[in-house]
């Protein structure tokens, strides 16, 4: 096994600051445009499957190298988890999206991440993916603005953009995106595709799958699946780390490229468990109701586990932005 490293570094480009504020400014257009449509909602991941309170236990006998921050020391906190569908549209289930499961871990102590005071949870937003579309933000914001404006517009910015070759390419690698198999929010492993701390190490997470009991009619109703499931039973993830070891095979700046599972192996640390809720009844709807309107952002954290690299740092400004639009 590679030795994880501290040897990892943010490269801040100097128009980074401005440019991230037009990126907020851009989603804070199509958040109105959307919301006059869908009424109040995120600018994306507008669609709630399911908001559900859960329990997060750190594991005892961690490496060294994990024992920082929230996995310092054996504990149990509250969670809150909000499963979504990825896309700026209230859409069906069926149609090809990005899926999100965020998960907010409730009653931590510590710094925060923003630096302004006391860590007021530690949230991981993650999506079914290993790795990002893209390097940075400016491409996933350009792909966005303009797939909001229509076939017509996202063809004319891809073939400006990257040539007609190149606008080509970059059609088939969104389908190939897009159209991932997805098989339900229990059986499908998730990931922070972008990096954050572990006190001095650098880490990528991911979430491992509850179940590998696939079943087949779930595209139809992927919240039904889920609750379907929690009626049998309680449902439990691993939360797993992998560390940093290089910026050549585990990069920090770069969040298109998915970490070599040989040279940064994946250590479990926590687990999260998901008892049987009934999500329609009164407490089921007003917890959901409680989440829906709540913030789960990556900065949302504690300083051993700040956010790293450019994706985040976009992210930083853009959410807040969404925070308020919705507020
Ligand atoms: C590694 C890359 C990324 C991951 C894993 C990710 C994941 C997520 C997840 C899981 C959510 C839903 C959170 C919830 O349920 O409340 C979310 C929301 C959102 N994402 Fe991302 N995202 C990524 C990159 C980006 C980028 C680059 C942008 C824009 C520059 C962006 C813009 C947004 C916005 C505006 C929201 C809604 C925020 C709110 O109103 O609370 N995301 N993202």
């Amino acid at each position: 096994m590679t030795i994880p490293s501290t040897e990892w570094k943010e490269r801040i480009a100097p128009d980074e600051a401005e440019r991230h504020a037009g990126y907020a400014r851009d989603f804070k257009q199509i958040q109105a445009q959307k919301s006059a449509k869908f009424g109040k909602g995120r600018a994306l991941h507008r669609k709630q499957q399911l908001g559900l309170l859960g329990t997060f236990e750190v594991l005892r006998g961690l490496p060294g190298h994990a024992r920082h921050g929230l996995f310092v020391a054996p504990a149990s906190y509250e969670a809150w988890v909000r499963l979504s569908n990825g896309g700026t549209d209230r859409q069906a289930d069926k149609k090809p999206d990005i899926r999100g499961f965020a998960i907010k871990i409730r009653g931590v102590n510590g710094p925060g991440a923003l630096g302004s005071g006391p860590a007021a949870s530690q949230d991981f937003l993650l999506i079914n993916h290993p790795a990002f579309t893209f390097a940075g933000a400016d491409e996933f914001v350009g792909l966005v603005k303009n797939l909001t404006r229509g076939p017509g517009a996202l063809l004319g910015y891809l073939v400006s953009r990257y040539g007609f070759l190149g606008a080509l390419g970059m059609m088939k690698r969104f389908a190939r995106t897009f159209n991932t198999p997805f098989t339900g929010f229990a059986t499908q492993p998730f990931y922070s595709a972008a990096p954050i701390a572990c006190g001095p190490y650098a880490v990528r997470v991911r979430l491992k799958a509850a179940s590998d009991d696939v079943k087949p009619g779930a595209a139809a109703d992927w919240a039904g699946d889920f609750c379907a499931r929690l009626e049998r039973g309680p449902l439990r993830f691993e939360l797993q780390l992998q560390f940093f070891v290089d910026e050549a095979r585990t990069p920090i700046e770069d969040a298109s490229v998915d970490w070599p599972e040989d040279v940064a192996p994946y250590v479990t640390v926590g687990v999260l468990t998901l008892a049987e809720q009934d999500a329609q009844s009164e407490a089921g709807e007003s917890l959901a109701a409680a989440i829906e309107s709540a913030a789960f952002d990556p900065w949302s954290a504690l300083m051993a586990h700040r956010p790293l690299g450019e994706v985040m740092r976009a992210r930083k400004v853009v959410y807040f932005e969404s925070q308020q639009g919705r507020r």
